[in-house]
């Protein structure tokens, strides 16, 4: 039989290690940012579909390589930086997606890089 204080003092132990278990899951496990699966973009030339967790996952690519100009943690839109319009310094939007997704798969060798390679349907 088990006596009373015993049993106290195994439910405040495994209290204990409940806690310690739940605070070391919450401040252990890797965060989880969240990266769209996929984006299908809609302009005049034709939608374009971009593999988003395959270019992570699959090429290997890192953030950085694509979500340049990272002040904090967060990540932006390419259009909260880069307007319609561009100059010398900066692409335009369009610009600015088509010289990194283009510029990429030309350095790769991998990877569309004409027109309706990327602008299926
Ligand atoms: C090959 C280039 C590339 C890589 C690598 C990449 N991204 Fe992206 N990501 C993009 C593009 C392009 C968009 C669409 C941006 C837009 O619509 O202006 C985007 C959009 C996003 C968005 C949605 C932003 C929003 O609010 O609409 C998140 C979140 C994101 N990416 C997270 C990540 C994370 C996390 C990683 C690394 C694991 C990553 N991305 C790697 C190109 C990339
Ligand atoms: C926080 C602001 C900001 C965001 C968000 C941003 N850019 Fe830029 N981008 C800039 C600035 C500033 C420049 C010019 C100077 C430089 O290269 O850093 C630039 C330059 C570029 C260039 C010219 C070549 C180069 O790398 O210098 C390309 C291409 C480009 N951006 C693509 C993108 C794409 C695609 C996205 C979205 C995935 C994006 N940018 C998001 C600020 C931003
Ligand atoms: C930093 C490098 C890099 C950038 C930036 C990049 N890609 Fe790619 N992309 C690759 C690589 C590597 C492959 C793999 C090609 C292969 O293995 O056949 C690829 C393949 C693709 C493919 C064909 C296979 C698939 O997964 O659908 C498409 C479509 C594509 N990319 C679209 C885009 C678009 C749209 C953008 C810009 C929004 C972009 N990529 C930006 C590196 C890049
Ligand atoms: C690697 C993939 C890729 C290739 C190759 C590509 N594009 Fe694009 N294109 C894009 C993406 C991504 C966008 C941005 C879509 C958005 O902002 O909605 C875009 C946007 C456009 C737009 C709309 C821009 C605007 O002014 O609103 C036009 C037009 C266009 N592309 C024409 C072309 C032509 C012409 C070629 C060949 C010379 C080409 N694209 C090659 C991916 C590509």
């Amino acid at each position: 039989m088990t006596s009373q204080p015993h049993l106290k003092a195994a439910v405040l132990i495994m209290t204990v290690f409940l806690i310690t278990g739940i605070v070391c899951y919450a401040s252990f496990s890797p965060p989880s940012p969240a990266e769209p699966v996929r984006l299908m973009f809609q302009n005049d030339a034709g939608k374009v579909l971009f593999t988003h967790q395959t270019h992570t996952e699959t090429y290997l690519l890192d953030c950085l390589d694509c979500h340049h100009n990272l002040y904090d943690d967060e990540i932006y839109d390419c259009g909260e930086c880069h307007g319609e319009i561009g100059d010398e310094y900066m692409p335009s939007l369009p610009d600015a997606f088509h010289e990194q997704c283009i510029g990429c798969h030309a350095d790769y060798g991998a990877g569309p890089v004409e027109c309706n390679s990327c602008h299926v349907m």
